[in-house]
This record gives C-alpha cells, structure tokens and sequence, in this order.
C-alpha cells in the first residue's frame, strides 16, 4: 500500500510518499519563513503554500517515480493548526482523492509527530514528549488513545524560547542560536511553574525579559530560562512515567533537538531505567511523510472518511483520536 500525505498546518507546506512498510518514497517541503523580527499571519502563509502546492506534488511524484494512479490513499493532516493553511492541504487532498478515486485519510498532526517518532527510532509505547513551535504536552498511550498527561497551560515551549529570542536580539533560526548563547550562561533566579501536571512559560517569558532590562547578561538568561523550562517538562514527564509505569521516552517536535533538554531527560530516565529515544532532527520538524504514514496505519484501521466530512479541525485534539494500532 503507497500513501501520499499532505501537511499544512502551519508554516510548511509537505508532500510525503512512503508504503507501508515505512520506507520513504519522497518527502518534499517548502517552508515560509516570515520577515525577520515578525510573527506569521497565517493568510499569507496560507497563499505561500497555494503557490507552492503544485510545486510541491510534482516534486514528489518525480522523486518518488510514481504516478498518482499508483498511490493507493490520500492521507491529510486536518488539524490542529491555523484555518487557512489548513484548508490548502484539506482542499487540495480532497481534489486528488475525488479526481482519482482514492480513499482520503484524516491524520492529526500531533499523533503524526508521534507516529513518525516511534517509526524512526523503534520506540515500542513510550511517554512522548512533544515540544515545538505550537505545542507541548507530554503523552501516553492508554485504553485506545494517546492521553495528554499534561501540557502548557499557556504559551508551548518552542513557542516562548523564539518569543524571548526575538526579545533579546537573537538571530534566526532562534532554536540552535538560542542553545549555542545558553551554553555560556550562568544561573540568576526564575521562576519554577508547575501547576499539577502542567506547567506555565509566560510568566518565565516575562520575568526573563525583566531581568534582561535590569542589565542581566543575554547568557545568563538563556541559560536560566532553558534550565527551569526543561526543569519543569522533565519533572512532568517523569511524573507520567511513575503513574504509567513505561519503561522509554520519545522526544519529538522541535524542542528535541536541544542538546540540554536530552540531557536532562537521559539523567532523569537513567535513575529509573527507562530508555531513551530522540526524533532524528530531520524528522522532528512537520513534513508529509508522517502524515503519509500515520495515514497508513489508521487506514488499516478503517479511518478514512467521505469528501463531505473532510471538514478541518483547527482545534483536534491528540486523545480525540481513537488509536487501534498500538
Ligand atoms: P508544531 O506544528 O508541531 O508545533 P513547529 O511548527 O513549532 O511544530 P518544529 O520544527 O517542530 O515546528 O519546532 C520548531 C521549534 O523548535 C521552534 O520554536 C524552535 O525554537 C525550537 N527549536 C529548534 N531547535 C532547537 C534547539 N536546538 N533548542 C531549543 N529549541 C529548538
Ligand atoms: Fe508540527
């Protein structure tokens, strides 16, 4: 079985073809990168990605050496993520699927983070930590679905690092700059938030730019806010792997590739024998490959729908999602 997968919930827009035993057929992306100093607004990524879209698919027919008669599912991340972005992917799977008589796969971008995870480091059921851009929750598999253990209460983890960055005059790509200036830093005091098993960045985003206009060093403060914010995501996912009993981690989303964050989590999951596992950097990012593949597995599974209910999720949520593979 080959599946195509679409994702374009934010900022990327992915083709992705690989079959069903996991084997990657094409992965092409294109990704929008806002002015320096701005956020994005998602109309205008939403028409990068309509510009891009057919682009896109036909770099991955070509690399792929397929055609789309030989694709057997259409499989496209419907949510979560920004409405306009969305519906690019969603309008765009829906023609293919109708035009050439494919079942369409509906695949939450969360679960196919997590999917992709366990695919490429052959983690069995961890407790996932998912930090990026647009989330952060840590997640466990139990009783027929990913449950969200605890998360943000406010803004996600990546999210509040490349809001400090822009702050304090860091250079994109803020993530890498971000951990290179930390690694110079010494300890200043700021606030610890966890609230039951969720935790809080705002406040630390705030407290961390007041103490940067009190002349603290751009360092030090990278260094401090990465010590408790990763302080605080360790402390919950040990937490979760206490109430589970799951003998491994998985670290996705973007966040994963800071070398302090693995660094906390190996010290922690080796005092209780757990395992470790890191989403190669390549695959910690969105692209259509893991939607493609995520489809496969909820396609066998019965998980298709009709073109009328293809309707986006800007809000789904990662237990919304019945999971039978597991
Ligand atoms: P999602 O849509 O799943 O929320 P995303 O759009 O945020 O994902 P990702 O590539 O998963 O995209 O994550 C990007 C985030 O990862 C950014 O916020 C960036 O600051 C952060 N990041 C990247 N590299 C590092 C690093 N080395 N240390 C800390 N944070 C990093
Ligand atoms: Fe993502």
């Amino acid at each position: 079985m080959i599946s195509l997968g679409i994702e374009s919930t934010a900022h990327t827009l992915g083709i992705g073809i690989v079959d069903e035993n996991g084997k990657i057929l094409a992965d092409e992306r294109s990704i929008y990168v806002p002015p320096v100093g701005k956020g994005m607004v998602p109309r205008e990524v939403a028409d990068y990605h309509i510009k891009n879209a057919q682009d896109i698919l036909k770099k991955a027919l070509e690399s792929s050496r397929l055609k789309l008669k030989d694709v057997d599912i259409i499989s496209v991340a419907l949510g979560p993520g920004l409405p306009p972005c969305l519906r690019v992917g969603a309008t765009l799977a829906r023609f293919l699927a109708l035009k050439f008589g494919k079942p369409l796969v509906p695949v939450n971008h969360c679960i196919a983070h997590i999917e992709i995870g366990r695919l490429m480091t052959k983690a069995k059921d961890p407790v996932v930590v998912y930090t990026s851009g647009g989330n952060t929750q840590i997640i466990a598999y139990a009783e027929g679905s990913h449950r969200v253990f605890g998360e943000t209460e406010d803004i996600p983890l990546g999210n509040a690092i490349d809001m400090l960055s822009r702050e304090l005059g860091i250079q994109p790509p803020y993530g890498p700059n971000f951990d290179k200036i930390a690694s110079k830093g010494k300890w200043i005091d700021l606030p610890y938030v966890v609230k039951g098993m969720d935790v809080s960045f705002s406040g630390l985003v705030t407290e961390a730019l007041k103490k940067y206009k009190e002349g603290k060093r751009i360092e030090d403060i990278c260094y401090s806010f990465q010590e408790v914010s990763y302080a605080m995501v360790t402390e919950v996912t040990e937490r979760a792997l206490a109430h589970t009993g799951k003998k491994e981690v998985l670290l996705v989303g973007g966040v994963a590739a800071s070398q302090r964050l693995q660094e906390m989590m190996q010290i922690m999951c080796k005092e209780r024998g757990v395992k470790v596992f890191i989403v190669p950097r390549k695959w910690s990012g969105d692209n259509g490959v893991m939607i493609a593949w995520t489809g496969i597995l909820a396609y066998k599974h019965g998980q298709s729908i009709k073109i009328g209910e293809s309707h986006i999720r800007q809000k789904w949520r990662t237990d919304e999602v019945k999971i039978d593979w597991l």
